[in-house]
């Protein structure tokens, strides 16, 4: 088998001739690392002899077996799965250490486990030991879950070719797999890959979903695992932080299903737990009556989702104000200030902005742009926002504020948390609005701004009468 030494990106699998201090494609640094990599990847015994082999074409309306997709029973995650995990298909679980990858994934195998599933387990990281440990402590100690500790790719697929085929098999994690095919150190971008390119094959051989775990560097981005994204059919990230006890599951690519759905749990004492009402927890710790908060009436997926916004303009002591975001989109947040420079007099030149999207959440919506707008308004004029009130609107670069889709489902959650009034686009009077809410429908953001100033002006003058 030849062999050529090649330089390669632990982060993102760029391949380079000479060794070099940052990657050009995604600007690490000192990630790169000589390996050795064996030419085939493929071993010698699977490569065929010669001319191709003949193989029969299927057609589109034939028949599978068995059920398409296996359901957990776990409500937050089948739902991010797109109903289930789909047979023969490969899914990338990533996330930072300890936010609860393993926890999430043993608690997934003993519910299939105990609707008779088989379900097989293996760890690179822990001991059997300690996964026993674990599930005993979660008291899922009595499902069938066939668990083993091992590394070795080839002696993986040896035993799960032995007897039936597993419905699923958890890596926990892909990074400690290696293979002989290849032949640089377990954790290189190589060994991954071709650790990860052995147990794909198998997977769709077999019909088992496999999933792999893996960790994130502390960019975001899948660390040596982000070169298996585009193998694998679905990659699900776990996000939430450190501080909080609320985790976040969420598709990023899925080829069987949707990529805007999220599931929420919550990590208590006996492990993870689903939150079916997200919009009550996120907003639980409410600051009510305080300048610089609105609440968003978002949507994730097909659930509508309230979350609060918070937002500190302050007076800046630099030359070059600073705008800091926290999940949301940073040029959003620029667009969003310079229409209200722009088209409502707003001057914030000389004041520094700071966005939060409260609970650690990550907002993509454009629709957020309203509630941004009313936080930021907010906050510089001193005027506490209606507690009662929800936001939700698209701002366009010419001031106007226009439709979102979804208005009844985000109308009806708001009603649901006992809010009485939303303030959103104009359309919102036609879709339906059968929640009961009273609608203060503003065409531009001027109106919006002009709304919050009077208000900011009854407030100020409420406060002289009560000092007088
Ligand atoms: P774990 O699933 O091991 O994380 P990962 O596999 O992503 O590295 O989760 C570890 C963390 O979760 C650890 O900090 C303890 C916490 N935890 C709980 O709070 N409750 C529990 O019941 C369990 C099992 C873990
Ligand atoms: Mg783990």
């Amino acid at each position: 088998m030849a062999k050529r030494s090649s330089y390669i990106c632990q982060n993102c699998g760029t391949v380079y001739q000479r060794w070099q201090g940052k990657c050009d494609a995604c600007g690490e640094w000192n990630t790169i690392a000589e390996e050795t990599a064996a030419v085939a990847a493929v071993p010698a015994s699977q490569r065929s002899k010669g001319r191709g082999r003949v193989f029969a074409l299927e057609s589109l309306t034939g028949t599978t077996d068995e059920a398409p997709r296996l359901v957990s029973g776990i409500n937050e995650l089948d739902r991010v799965t797109g109903g289930g995990f789909v047979r023969g298909s490969v899914l990338l679980l990533g996330g930072d250490p300890g936010i609860g990858k393993s926890t999430l994934l043993i608690q997934a195998c003993a519910a299939l486990a105990l609707r008779n599933a088989r379900v097989v387990y293996i760890s690179g990281e822990e001991a059997a030991a300690q996964v026993r440990l674990r599930a005993e402590r979660l008291g899922l100690a009595d499902a069938p879950v066939e668990l083993a500790s091992e590394t070795s790719v080839e002696d993986i697929l040896a035993t799960l070719q032995h007897g039936p085929s597993p419905r699923l098999v958890i890596i926990d994690s892909i990074q400690t797999m290696w293979t002989d095919t290849v032949e640089s150190a377990p954790g290189t971008v190589t060994q991954v890959r071709g650790s990860a390119q052995a147990l794909i094959r198998h997977a769709k051989r077999s019909g088992s979903t496999v999933i792999l775990v893996g960790h994130v560097t502390k960019d975001g981005q899948i660390a040596g695992p982000r070169v298996v994204e585009h193998m694998v059919d679905a990659v699900l990230s776990f996000e939430g932080d450190g501080a909080r006890d609320f985790r976040v599951l969420r598709g990023v690519k899925n080829r069987f299903g949707p990529t805007d759905e999220i599931g929420v749990f919550e990590m208590t004492g006996l492990g993870l737990r689903e939150v079916s009402n997200p919009s009550a927890l996120f907003l639980s710790e409410r600051d009510l009556g305080s300048p610089g908060t609105a609440v968003f009436g978002g949507m994730e997926g097909t659930r509508p989702l309230l979350v609060e916004i918070q937002a500190l303009v302050a007076p800046t002591s630099l030359g070059t104000p600073r705008r800091a975001v926290v999940g949301w989109d940073s040029s959003r947040l620029s667009m969003v200030l310079a229409v209200l420079e722009t088209h409502c007099g707003v001057r914030l030149g000389s004041h520094d902005v700071y966005l939060n999207v409260a609970g650690g959440l990550r907002i993509q919506e454009p629709a957020a742009d309203l509630a941004v707008a009313a936080a930021l308004i907010s906050s510089l004029t001193g005027a506490a926002l209606p507690a009662d009130a929800v936001y939700f609107g698209e701002v366009s670069l010419s001031g106007s504020v226009r439709p979102v889709a979804h208005m009844g489902a985000r109308l009806k959650e708001a009603a649901k948390l006992g809010f009485k009034r939303a303030v959103c686009p104009a359309a919102g009077n036609e879709s339906g609005n059968d929640s009961g809410l009273r609608i203060d429908a503003v065409a531009s953001l001027a109106t919006l701004v002009a709304d919050i100033a009077a208000s900011s002006e009854g407030q100020k003058r409420k406060t002289v009468k009560v000092s007088q």
